[in-house]
């Protein structure tokens, strides 16, 4: 059997981690959520307040961001979890992953990880950027609605004090900006299979996800399909 790197770009809250987390588990294959990795160092950014040059101060720092078994962040030895998917840090990280300097400090991160190939990484500039040689690039989409009631849901729905409308904003907001800035912006890019998640269940993309998948990593199997017995 193959091993493959699979890519999975598409905009925010679109359902991509959830797919790419369960994906990962049914292949074997290790998850990379690296919107995670951006929202880690806009918390450690965050955490320099009036520093001049927060970002500079953050890279100086040469700070550890890393995945648990549950794929929970954990930034220099403490799990922040759920600091980094706070309204708070939500409200920045667009901003601050438009930055080169953030960019080139997590490409080599994300790197060091794609190496053994094995992996199913999402985000934003993945099929692009990060493995643009991906045997399988899948572009996530959903219309807006549907993302607002899923990032809801996600925070504690009516238990929590951000309302639908500060969810749509922040979504609207952060896909303007990713798709606008300069530095990798999120593309669709030649090659990638466009999945509207829209009208489909959580087993659904998941088994759509497995049927492209499958013939990438037994290729034999597929040639075995249309060559002469
Ligand atoms: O996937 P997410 O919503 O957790 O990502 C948070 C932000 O990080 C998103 O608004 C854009 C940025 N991001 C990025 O620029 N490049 C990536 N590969 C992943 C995320």
């Amino acid at each position: 059997m193959n091993r493959i790197n699979i890519a999975i770009d598409g905009f925010s809250g679109c359902g991509k981690s959830t797919l790419a987390r369960q994906l990962a588990k049914a292949i074997g294959y290790v998850f990379v959520d690296t919107g995670a990795m951006y929202r880690a160092f806009t918390f450690l950014v965050i955490k320099e307040g009036q520093n001049r040059d927060p970002i500079s101060a953050v890279i100086n720092s040469d700070p550890r961001i890393e995945f648990n078994e549950m794929t929970e962040v954990i930034i220099n030895g403490q799990n922040q979890e759920k600091a980094i998917r706070g309204i708070e840090v939500a409200n920045r990280v667009s901003e601050i992953a438009s930055d080169i300097r953030v960019r080139n400090f997590l490409f080599n991160l994300q790197n060091q990880l794609i190496e053994s190939k094995g992996v199913v990484m999402e985000g934003r500039d993945i099929g692009s950027v990060i493995i643009p040689n991906a045997e399988l690039k899948l572009f996530i989409t959903a219309n807006i609605e549907t993302r607002v009631e899923r990032r809801y849901h996600q925070q504690g729905g009516d238990s929590q004090s951000v309302t639908r409308g500060e969810f749509k904003t922040n979504l609207l907001t952060r896909d303007q900006k990713d798709v606008e800035r300069e530095a990798a912006p999120l593309k669709l890019v030649a090659g990638a299979i466009i999945m509207d998640t829209t009208f489909l269940t959580e087993k659904e993309q998941l088994k759509m996800a497995m049927c492209l998948a499958t013939p990438k990593m037994n290729p034999s199997d597929l040639l075995g399909m249309v060559s002469p017995k």
